[in-house]
């Protein structure tokens, strides 16, 4: 991905489907036989693994335009190694299977550049459940007959909720999540769920009962906009000192980011599913902190610095939820930011302007961050492995060339 900066970003952005809110949904459409129909599917890479991931257990997938529609029963209980290697989001597929085939062998996801993303909290939810969990030759093999019962996470991790609200979704009797991740994903997943018939009350507060059912049936639906991808095009305005309008978005899904923009002297205008944000020439520094929702977001959390990197002052970002979640830094420094990490801390002292550079992009949210330091900088940046971007943001190169990015791949 090369870009051209500075340029202030102008115009107007549609956001897409939530990323974080379509993979469990996909995964819980395998807890139904019956027709299911899913609208406005984002044309991103992570999905098209999951889906593809569907199709290999032996579902009848039609894909048309933006929709897709899930039809019959499926018997492959062993989902392809390669294809969960690829993406950690494919273990959601495991409460659905165990929850109705009473057996799943699934290998064990693989780490990513933000951490080991260890999966304890999903296999104790599943054990409390009745099941009979084994670790052999890297995979986990899961095995009986899940009953309801009451689950505490010692974390409120996002997609240990989600497993275990799938799986609890069919077992025999009433299971309680406490400590449950609040995120709007697990709301939409439960929503998901509830219309094919589910009995889940709760979601959003952090206890969720859910009343096994024997069978769910057919659902029609259309899962909530993407709060990481409208935060990430908020901060490339503020950080490009541009002026944009993003719609289809849900502003109380992005309130801390708001907040923190505001902060930092930006102005940000909101109307039922639009937002608008205007960066300011002076960009304040702030403190952020990245915890579960509805605190500030360890997604957004790259992002931020970026923008921050040319504040007037020094911010610090403490990343409380993910061990490694800083290798967007080394980058920033190439490209003429100042910043310290100690530990789990980074203190970031404004520069005037940063320079384009060679850079790499090693995750996600740390090449989106690149995007929007190469906006703010002065000259060519060229990004490397920018892939990683196309597995989250949806036609993000035509988004940014529409807002004015001089933008090439
Ligand atoms: C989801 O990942 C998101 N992915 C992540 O988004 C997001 O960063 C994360 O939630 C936190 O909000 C999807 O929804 C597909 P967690 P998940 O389980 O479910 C620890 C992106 O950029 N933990 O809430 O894997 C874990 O190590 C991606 O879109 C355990 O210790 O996140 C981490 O430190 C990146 N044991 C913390 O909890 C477990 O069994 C949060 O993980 C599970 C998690």
């Amino acid at each position: 991905m090369k870009i051209m900066g500075p340029v202030p970003l102008k115009g107007e952005v549609e956001i897409s489907t939530s990323k974080n809110a379509i993979l469990p949904i996909l995964a819980a459409s395998l807890l139904s036989e019956e027709k299911k129909i899913i609208h406005k599917i984002p044309d991103i890479d992570d999905v098209e693994i999951i889906i593809q991931l569907i199709k290999e257990l032996g579902i009848k997938v039609n894909y048309f335009d933006k929709s897709i529609e899930f039809n019959g029963s499926y018997n492959q209980i062993e989902p392809p190694f390669e294809l969960v290697r690829q993406i950690r989001a494919s273990f959601l597929v495991m409460g659905p299977l165990l929850a109705r085939k009473g057996s799943v062998r699934i290998s064990l996801p693989g780490g990513c550049a933000i951490g080991t993303r260890p999966i304890d909290l999903h296999l104790k939810g599943f054990a409390i459940l009745g099941a009979q969990i084994i670790q052999a030759g890297g995979d986990i093999i899961a095995k009986g007959k899940l009953r309801g019962n009451h689950i505490y996470l010692d974390f409120p991790s996002v997609g240990a909720t989600e497993n275990l609200i799938m799986a609890a979704s069919l077992a025999e009797g009433t299971t309680y999540i406490e400590n449950a991740a609040l995120e709007p994903e697990i709301i939409d997943l439960t929503n998901f769920i509830n219309s094919m018939g589910g009995k889940i009350k709760g979601a959003g507060t952090n206890v969720i009962k859910i009343e096994g059912v024997k069978k769910l049936k057919e659902t029609e639906y259309y899962p909530i906009p993407d709060r990481i991808e409208a935060g990430t095009y908020m901060v490339a305005a503020a950080a490009s000192r541009g002026n944009i309008l993003l719609y289809n978005v849900i502003p109380e899904h992005v309130k801390s980011v708001t907040a923190k923009l505001i902060e930092s002297g930006a102005e940000v205008s909101e109307s039922d599913k639009q937002i608008r944000v205007k960066g300011s020439d002076i960009i304040k520094p702030v403190y952020i902190k990245t915890l579960p929702y509805p605190g500030f977001p360890t997604d957004m959390q790259a992002q931020f610095m970026a923008y921050l990197s040319c504040a007037e002052g020094s911010s610090i970002i403490t990343e409380s939820v993910f061990e490694n979640r800083f290798m967007h830094v080394q980058e920033l420094l190439r490209m003429g930011a100042n910043i310290k990490i100690e530990g789990r801390t980074a203190i970031i002292k404004g520069v005037r302007s940063l320079d384009g550079a060679n850079v790499k992009a090693t995750d996600l949210r740390a090449g989106a961050a690149l995007f929007i330091a190469a906006l703010m900088a002065r000259g060519q940046t060229i990004i490397t492995d920018s892939e990683h971007i196309d597995r989250g943001y949806e036609k993000v190169t035509d988004k940014l060339r529409a807002l004015g990015a001089d933008i090439t791949r």
